[in-house]
């Protein structure tokens, strides 16, 4: 028992030292880690697998128009052929995420 709970709170220690350090990267990194590879450097999906997925420029209107909640659930649940990120980024992940899309629309 003694040796189990020992372990476990090395467990959490180790949990809270590595969390934060990826919870506070920018949106520019976690797109670079999550979406660059999908959407390209420059959000425009000119890249083979975004041409091979269909992934969408983000400079298109619809995505322009699309609230920040749209987009948020887009990437949160999945849509079309683009993974779900529910469970791999944390919501404020996905909103720094979104906002880094946003400077490269224009
Ligand atoms: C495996 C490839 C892939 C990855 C990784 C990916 N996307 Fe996408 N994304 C797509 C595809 C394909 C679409 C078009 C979906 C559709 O409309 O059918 C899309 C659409 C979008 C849209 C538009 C959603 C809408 O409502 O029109 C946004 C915004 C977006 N992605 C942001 C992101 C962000 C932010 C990330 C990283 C956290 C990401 N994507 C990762 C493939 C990907």
């Amino acid at each position: 028992m003694k040796v189990s709970s020992k372990r476990f709170v090395i467990l959490c220690l180790a949990a809270a030292f590595v969390t934060p350090a990826f919870a506070q990267s920018s949106g520019a990194d976690i797109y670079k880690a999550k979406c660059l590879m999908c959407h390209g450097p420059d959000g425009m999906a000119n890249n083979p697998a975004g041409k091979a997925l269909k992934a969408v420029s983000f400079k298109d209107p619809a995505v322009i128009k699309a609230s920040d909640a749209e987009l948020f659930t887009a990437v949160k649940n999945g849509k079309g052929k683009m993974p779900a990120e529910n469970g791999k980024l944390t919501d404020a992940q996905i909103n720094a995420a979104i906002q880094y899309v946003r400077t490269l629309e224009k």
